[in-house]
């Protein structure tokens, strides 16, 4: 998965590999790779989706957590004009910095989403994409996301759905494990932690939270080719200090055959991709 860098010299951008916040310290070049690759690539086509079902209308207060160079922030910024608010929170410099040059005319503010900088009640929505999955805790998490909506107001988080669901990732994962052995196989999933629906949505129920809806909706992943799905999937996790070069070498040849079916003729990976999406009323 695309975390925050791909490709070279976007590697290793250590997103999904810990849950520890010192893994988001990117640099700006990996950030500026972020936006200009991965956000037009994969990122961009979940923040209407996500806007349009948490019914993001003009004139409301919006809060984007882990806003990332901030995709979803400005999706929503748009839909709240005219006479709204937008703000975007991330834990990462380099990304919110590059979100405020795309964007110098939104509020983006550095936080961790377990202390968010908010009075209570001050957001009629608040908004998370592709990012739930990293928080070292949930909950608490969510429960801030509460906290600082207003009653009446919207929580909605899009996250990846279940890893033996997408299936180039699935096979990706399958050929892995055949070379380098079972721990492959955890080690490339730490992007689908919440990829369980029900236990997604009963999460946001234990925070007081009520879910009115939780679905998956189907987009497409997409790499300039199979060598860069492949070193995005190795070395933005720890399976790049888990295996030797041989091994990597046989896991790369493998991936053109395991791929082949999400190939196109001119050698890019298109994938269908599910996400989980949960909306739920602050009562
Ligand atoms: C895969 S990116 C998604 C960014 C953005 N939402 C998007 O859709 O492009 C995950 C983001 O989560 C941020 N993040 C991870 N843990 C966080 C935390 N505890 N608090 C705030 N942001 C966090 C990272 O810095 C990163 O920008």
């Amino acid at each position: 998965m695309p975390d925050a860098g791909l490709d070279a010299p976007a590697q290793h951008a250590g997103m999904s590999t810990t849950e520890s916040s010192e893994s988001f310290q990117i640099s700006r070049e990996i950030a500026e790779f972020y936006e200009t690759a991965f956000v037009p690539a994969f990122f961009a086509q979940w923040a209407p989706i996500l806007c349009q079902a948490a019914g993001v209308a003009p004139g409301h207060r919006v809060l984007d957590v882990a806003c990332g160079t901030g995709i979803v922030t400005r999706t929503a910024a748009d839909r709240v004009a005219p006479g709204g608010r937008t703000v975007g929170v991330d834990l990462n410099d380099a990304m919110l910095s590059v979100a405020r040059r795309v964007r110098p005319d939104i509020e983006f503010r550095q936080a961790d989403a377990a202390r968010l900088p908010f009075a209570d009640e001050s957001f009629d929505t608040v908004l998370s994409q592709m990012a739930l999955m990293f928080f070292p805790d949930r909950v608490v998490a969510v429960q801030e996301m509460a906290r600082v909506t207003s009653p009446g107001g919207t929580v909605a988080l899009l996250v990846p759905g279940a890893h033996e669901h997408q299936l180039a990732f699935a096979r990706f994962a399958d050929l892995a494990v055949r070379h380098a052995g079972d721990e492959a196989r955890s080690l490339l999933s730490t992007y689908f932690l919440c990829g369980d629906l029900d236990q997604l949505a009963s999460l946001v129920e234990s925070t007081g939270l009520q879910v009115t809806t939780a679905r998956t909706e189907v987009g497409t992943y997409r790499a300039p080719s199979v060598d860069a799905f492949v070193t995005t999937e190795v070395e933005s996790t720890p399976l790049v200090q888990r295996i030797s070069s041989d091994v990597y070498a046989r896991i790369r040849t493998g991936a053109h055959h395991v791929l082949a079916g999400f190939t196109t003729a001119d050698g890019r990976v298109e994938a269908p991709f599910e996400s989980n999406l949960v909306v739920a009323r602050r009562v």
